[in-house]
């Protein structure tokens, strides 16, 4: 177990958008370098999404070569330079490992494909025969061998051989055989590859996809298993984060360090924060409990979490996201006041928090056509808002940015907000600087007790000796609750103390500590 992250922060930073260094419009792995000391004051780990060489039909999550940058990122050289400059500052990055599936314009997939069997022939999921059933999502008619390819996603991203959990069909493979045990060393290859050039880790792309057939992940755990029990005889500290949804599984199970919990498997997420209708890539329609109308409930969403967080103490963490490029953004109809509470909630879990790039100043959700096979998701994916100037301090370029920047750039940027002691970037800057301050001592581990839910939402956690109070009222009622009597307010935002008594005003927070 990786206990050196348990009180870490995650930023997720979306390469084509973040900063651009070299005036073409795009983002690329120099201008991530240059920008680790304004993510260093949010957070201590960079998840990069996908810089590989790729066509680029699906934001980069179709890979053409694991062991090529693809140019308009940068170079390998850029890689190395990240990692020193990160590791320099005490912060470590982790790349995303795309691996269930690849692009079909890989060279291997362009072989696999042939009529004559060759030694890339099963490297993907194929059946034997383009007339024959099929049950999987697959592609037919496309290629020259007489058969079909299983997907992962969309159409031009065949599923890698990682077998089917139980063999019904003479064309399948199991998991634990060859030649799909071929691929696990082709994965552990592309990793060890990458921590030579001082990546400290990897967020795992559709993690519990990759065995076929498999009821809970059990069968895709065992592979992981394998796979990171060998990278952690050479490299033990090396990070894997799986993008799975069900920690319970994917942490003891998969021994991933931690699991995310997005929108995906649990509707207790999107009933926190994103049930109303426009707000997540899923066709919600309802209120969630962050918002200031009070109609939402995080009962589900709790009970869900704390049977995960059960399961996963002594072997790893949970993160909960504040978002992603895969959804909307956090912002959609809500205040910067109203985005302070969901910080002051997100960071004061029992987990590894997690910021998409920009949701620390509200960055806009952008009404876009798709690009790069966002579609609803190209809108979360626009230029940072660095500052007021030209194209909002992202580029240099006179002609097009990656995508359009958000015309409200002049007001929401970092660098206006940095100047501004009430905006939501120093809110969150202080709830980090608090929680690096004080909540060290309190491990994901430390007792964890729901002292209620509704509104306000109250928690405490508790380890050696020491009490930490949270409490987030996210509608624009005012409730009186009990505090401890000689607690020490750490952060508080709307919120009146007396004698024992908290008077949470409309859309407030208090963090204490006792
Ligand atoms: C999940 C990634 O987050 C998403 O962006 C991508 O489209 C799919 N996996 C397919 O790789």
């Amino acid at each position: 177990m990786n206990r050196n992250i348990s009180n870490s922060i995650i930023y997720n930073v979306y390469p084509t958008s973040f900063y651009d260094s070299n005036g073409d419009g795009i983002g690329d792995l120099k201008g991530i370098t240059q920008k680790l000391d304004y993510i260093k004051q949010f957070a201590d780990i960079v998840w990069v999404n996908p810089v590989y060489k790729s066509p680029f039909r699906d934001g980069g999550y179709d890979v053409q070569d694991y062991y090529q940058i693809d140019e308009k990122f940068g170079t390998m050289e850029d890689v190395e330079a990240l990692t020193h400059e990160a590791h320099a500052r005490g912060m470590k990055v982790l790349f995303d490992l795309v691996v269930g599936h690849t692009s079909d314009q890989h060279q291997w997939f362009l072989e696999s494909q042939k009529a004559e069997p060759n030694e890339y022939s099963d490297y993907y999921v194929w059946n034997d025969d383009v007339f024959g059933w099929c049950p999987y999502k697959h592609m037919t008619g496309t290629c020259e061998r007489n058969g079909n390819y299983l997907i992962n996603f969309f159409s031009f991203q065949p599923s890698l051989n990682f077998g089917f959990a139980k063999k019904t069909q003479s064309w399948q493979h199991l998991y634990d055989e060859e030649p799909c045990c071929k691929l696990h060393d082709i994965v552990i290859d592309i990793i060890k590859f990458y921590m030579k050039k001082g990546i400290d880790g990897f967020r795992v792309d559709l993690a519990n996809s990759i065995v076929k057939d498999d009821v809970d992940g059990e069968y895709s755990c065992r592979v992981w298993r394998k796979i990171f029990g060998k990278v952690r005889e050479e490299y033990p500290e090396a990070i894997f984060v799986s993008e799975w949804g069900q920690p319970k599984f994917a942490v003891p199970k998969g021994t991933f360090d931690i699991d995310f919990i997005t929108h995906c498997y649990f509707e207790g997420y999107n009933l926190l924060l994103r049930q109303e209708a426009g707000t997540n890539v899923l066709k919600n329609d309802g209120h969630s409990y962050f918002r200031k109308e009070g109609q939402g409930e995080c009962n589900t969403f709790f009970d869900y979490f704390l049977e995960n967080l059960a399961a996963v103490q002594g072997s790893g963490y949970i993160s909960v996201v504040s978002g992603n490029h895969d959804l909307p953004r956090v912002s959609m109809g809500r205040t910067q006041e109203e985005l302070k509470t969901v910080f002051a909630f997100l960071l004061a879990l029992p987990t590894v928090p997690l910021i998409y790039y920009g949701d620390e100043i509200g960055m806009p959700y952008s009404n876009l056509k798709t690009k790069d096979g966002g579609y609803c998701r190209t809108g979360a994916r626009t230029p940072m808002q660095w500052n007021d100037g030209k194209n909002a301090g992202f580029s240099q370029t006179d002609g097009e940015t990656y995508l359009p920047i958000h015309e409200n750039y002049t007001e929401v940027n970092s660098e206006a907000q940095a100047k501004d002691p009430k905006s939501l970037l120093n809110g969150v800057k202080d709830l980090v600087e608090a929680k690096r301050a004080y909540l060290g001592d309190f491990t994901p581990d430390a007792a964890f007790q729901l002292v209620q839910t509704g509104y306000p939402v109250v928690f405490t956690r508790k380890e050696n000796g020491k009490t930490f109070f949270c409490a987030v009222n996210p509608s624009d009622r005012t409730y009186e609750i009990d505090v401890p009597a000689n607690g020490k307010v750490l952060l508080s935002e709307n919120v009146t103390l007396e004698g024992g008594k908290a008077q949470m005003g409309g859309v407030s927070y208090l963090w204490m500590l006792a």
